[in-house]
């Protein structure tokens, strides 16, 4: 058991406090255009909206050692000659006192050696298109020290694809200024590019270069460049190459004395037709980037920006905070579990350590799942977003699987027809309405595959997600599942036997008949809840329809989707089950359990029950609940892409963290308080922090998986940062273990706790009102809410009417012991 560091909870910091962690620990820079992840030694990389076509830095995935290239800095003592990196790498040379503190959008990284403390504190100020990194260098010795300090990035020709397969050209391209210190990255700004980036000091260099082998020196790597050995750089100006970004100060400390340097790394685009200075001549023009640039090289403009920073997020997570029996509880939901959503908002699943940052764009299911976890902070960005999401849906209902960022058209090149996606809408806009009450964004017109002229209301496009199902079905009654399902590795329909071939994108096999139960328990739970929109909106017959419809699935879900003691997974291509004891392998799976039961199927017969003792025997670990049992021990060619993984890992039957909520919320439909904050508690990355180097990702956030029990490496996660996981979770435990969830009249109050907690304390942001919420509960019981006190008066069931914009109100809930 090993930690590598500890959350300091005051701060809404996790502090590391050895530099050699199992993987890069990363934070994000940046939460509106410009983003950068920065590992726990400052590795990483920035960009400018998307991380695949405005790269602003290089970095090298999967290298040796890891995490290679990023926002460095040297030291170099002149009387020695002695020198190290203050934040280990590339340098790795032995620090004293190393600390990295990754806090909401900043990282501050620090060590000391030989006396001299350095500590970098990076952010990316609100409003703005650069980074800063803020260097405060303290002399601790009892004598002066003449120090070189050097930067050092390299640049990315913009495109990252391109950049890193397309050398007979790249090498040829490169092109920098350097005018008075300040460093211009502007290959391509001759041509179609009207940005380029910048890399500014605040102190008088002694010296910079721009062409990565003079600053190394040949055949040198990052952790030994001969201009940081010999203390001297060259001043060299890259023509083609690898153009980088270094700058060398030189400063004299007296004992005990303290100096900031700031150097600002930033991106900036000029008119079209004013990119020169003289007009006609190939120099940047400079004079709307220079007093942005002026500015932030003054520490009070720094400082400001800072706590502006701070203050922004105190401010969105003040929406809700949560004072639970849990530590773990209280830590994720205030501070990090919330992040994350942010971070998944803002970035979808583009850029992480495992995200390359130029495979995938925004993805169609996936954001309107993230939208449920970053709704309630920010919920004019998430009308936007729905918006924008529902504008590349397809005429017929349909949807591309993901969307550009930039142009946000979307984009079929990574596979299209995954009959659940368009479904995934209907949720976001009913988490959106319940939390604002902004029923008008229903009648919002909104175009289908962006093609203008073709706006219908977003009400119309929510009826075609739903119909969309309705005329794709199977055998059973139940949705045909297409390419896949959620499981994007469930491809029943690919028969896909030539290697290399991507299971996203092959031509599908037609004629078969293969149905998926999850599809068909998220129809029923989007048709329940389309119908609540629809009553809302004045269209009742509209409601009965899609009553009806849901009724319909049930029924078909309990005939067809039953298999006894759980829900089956799918029929495939040749209508065999998928996830049924008659199976061999793969025969309960976690999906259809977790989905169906959330749509309310089988809460009334015992099927629910029994699904989720089969949950307990069967799939759950100590590490969290595998996606199903047993693994696949082989290729089998009509399940597609989740065979493919060796057993335990990813969507072979590894714990795949994204679905672990959803039995969650279906524990505590079945009213299993203790069950749900087992369950909860066991993939909260919080929680196993204790067991960081079995774990290995970082503590503070969800990953996507987490290896299986078959793997060898069972417990150990992968995939960190960019997944649903962070939304889920943030659902499950604040609106189904807690119950504090929106509705459409109101706050409802509906907890299931375990036996053994006495209550909590919640203050909520909802609709402009604060709930200061208090539950009471004996110890040693269970039960649902029976008592329920609003401002002093008591009121019948569990729902707080919506107060105006403004109010205080204060909730007091008892539960008291069922039967
Ligand atoms: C992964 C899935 C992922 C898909 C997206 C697959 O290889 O296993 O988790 O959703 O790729 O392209
Ligand atoms: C990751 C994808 O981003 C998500 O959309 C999918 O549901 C899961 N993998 C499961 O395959």
């Amino acid at each position: 058991m090993a930690r590598f560091g500890r959350f300091d909870d005051a701060a809404r910091e996790y502090v590391i406090s050895r530099p050699d962690t199992p993987l890069p620990w990363i934070n994000y820079l940046g939460c509106e255009d410009y983003f950068g992840i920065i590992s726990n030694t400052a590795g990483g990389y920035s960009f400018y909206r998307d991380a695949r076509l405005r790269r602003l830095t290089r970095y090298r995935y999967n290298n040796a050692p890891l995490d290679m290239g990023g926002r460095y800095l040297y030291l170099r003592d002149g009387s020695s000659g002695e020198l190290w990196s203050p934040s280990w790498q590339p340098v790795r040379a032995e620090l004293e006192d190393y600390r990295c503190r990754h806090g909401l959008g900043y990282t501050a990284i620090g060590g000391r050696r030989a006396g001299i403390d350095a500590e970098t504190l990076y952010f990316v100020p609100l409003g703005e298109t650069l980074e800063i990194w803020r260097t405060r260098l303290t002399n601790q010795r009892t004598e002066s020290a003449d120090l070189s300090l050097f930067s050092a990035i390299e640049f990315c020709l913009w495109d990252a694809w391109d950049d890193a397969t397309n050398f007979q050209r790249n090498y040829s391209t490169g092109e920098v200024e350097v005018v008075d210190g300040v460093i211009y990255h502007k290959t391509e700004y001759r041509e179609r590019r009207n940005h380029f980036a910048y890399f500014a000091c605040s102190a008088e260099l002694a010296g910079f270069d721009t062409q990565r082998d003079v600053f190394l020196g040949p055949y040198r790597g990052w952790e030994h460049p001969i201009a940081v050995e010999t203390g001297h750089s060259s001043d060299s100006i890259a023509h083609g190459w690898a153009p980088c970004g270094s700058h060398h100060v030189e400063l004299s400390l007296q004992p005990g004395e303290t100096r900031d340097v700031v150097i600002l790394l930033g991106y900036a685009e000029n008119p079209t037709d004013a990119k020169f200075d003289p007009p006609g001549s190939q120099t940047i023009d400079k004079r709307l980037v220079l007093p942005v640039i002026d500015r932030y090289r003054r520490t009070d403009a720094v400082d400001a920006a800072f706590q502006r920073l701070r203050d922004h997020w105190d401010e969105l997570l003040e929406t809700l905070q949560v004072s639970t029996p849990s530590e773990h509880v209280d830590r994720m939901v205030n501070t990090w579990n919330a992040y994350q959503c942010m971070v998944t908002f803002n970035l979808s699943r583009s850029a992480s350590s495992f995200e390359s940052g130029i495979g995938r764009g925004m993805g169609f299911r996936d954001s309107n799942q993230d939208l449920l976890g970053f709704v309630h902070m920010a919920p004019e960005r998430a009308r936007e977003r729905i918006l924008d999401i529902a504008a590349t849906q397809l005429p017929g209902g349909g949807a591309y699987h993901q969307y550009q960022p930039l142009t946000k058209a979307g984009n079929d090149s990574i596979g299209a027809g995954f009959h659940d996606d368009p479904l995934w809408l209907i949720l976001a806009v009913a988490a959106y309405v319940k939390e604002t009450g902004d029923g008008a964004v229903l009648d919002e017109p909104v175009p289908y595959d962006n093609d203008p002229g073709s706006q219908s209301p977003l009400y119309d496009h929510l009826q075609r997600s739903l119909s969309y199902t309705q005329e794709r079905l199977g055998p059973h009654g139940l949705p045909l599942i297409g390419r896949a399902d959620w499981n994007d590795c469930l491809n029943l329909n690919c028969f896909s036997d030539t290697p290399g071939e991507s299971f996203q994108t092959t031509e599908n096999r037609r004629g078969g008949v293969a149905e998926s139960v999850f599809i068909a328990g998220l129809f029923a739970l989007a048709a329940a809840e389309l119908a609540m929109l629809a009553e809302r909106h004045g269209r009742c017959d509209d409601a009965v329809g899609y009553r009806r419809a849901q009724a319909t699935m049930d029924a078909a879900v309990r005939s067809g989707g039953w298999d006894g003691a759980w829900f089956r997974r799918a029929y495939d291509y040749f209508g065999n089950p998928v996830g049924s004891s008659e199976n061999e392998e793969g025969q309960i799976f976690i999906e259809p359990q977790g989905m169906c039961i959330l749509a309310g199927i089988g809460l009334d017969d015992g099927k629910a029950e029994a699904a989720l003792a089969s949950v307990a025997s069967r799939l759950a670990t100590p590490h969290g609940i595998v996606l199903h049992q047993p693994a696949y021990t082989r290729y089998h060619v009509e399940l597609g892409e989740i065979s493919t993984y060796p057993p335990g890992y990813k969507e072979n039957a590894g714990v795949f963290c994204h679905t672990n909520p959803w039995i969650v919320i279906a524990e505590t439909l079945a009213g299993n308080g203790d069950r749900a904050l087992d369950y909860y508690l066991r993939i909260n990355p919080s929680a196993r922090e204790p067991i960081s180097d079995l774990h290995r990702c970082e503590p503070y956030v969800y990953s996507q998986v987490i290896a299986g029990r078959d793997a060898p490496t069972h417990g150990e996660a992968k995939n960190s940062w960019l997944t649903g996981t962070a939304a889920w979770n943030l659902v499950a435990v604040t609106g189904w273990i807690l119950g504090i969830r929106p509705d459409h009249d109101g706050l409802r109050i509906d907890p299931c706790l375990p036996a053994d907690w006495d209550g909590f304390t919640v203050v909520r942001r909802f609709r402009g009102a604060r709930y200061h919420i208090t539950v009471t509960k004996s110890p040693g019981t269970q039960g649902r809410v029976s008592r329920l006190v609003v401002d002093g008066r008591q009121i019948d069931g569990n729902l707080v009417p919506a107060a105006p914009a403004g109010a205080t109100v204060t909730v007091e809930a008892a539960i008291r012991a069922a039967g």
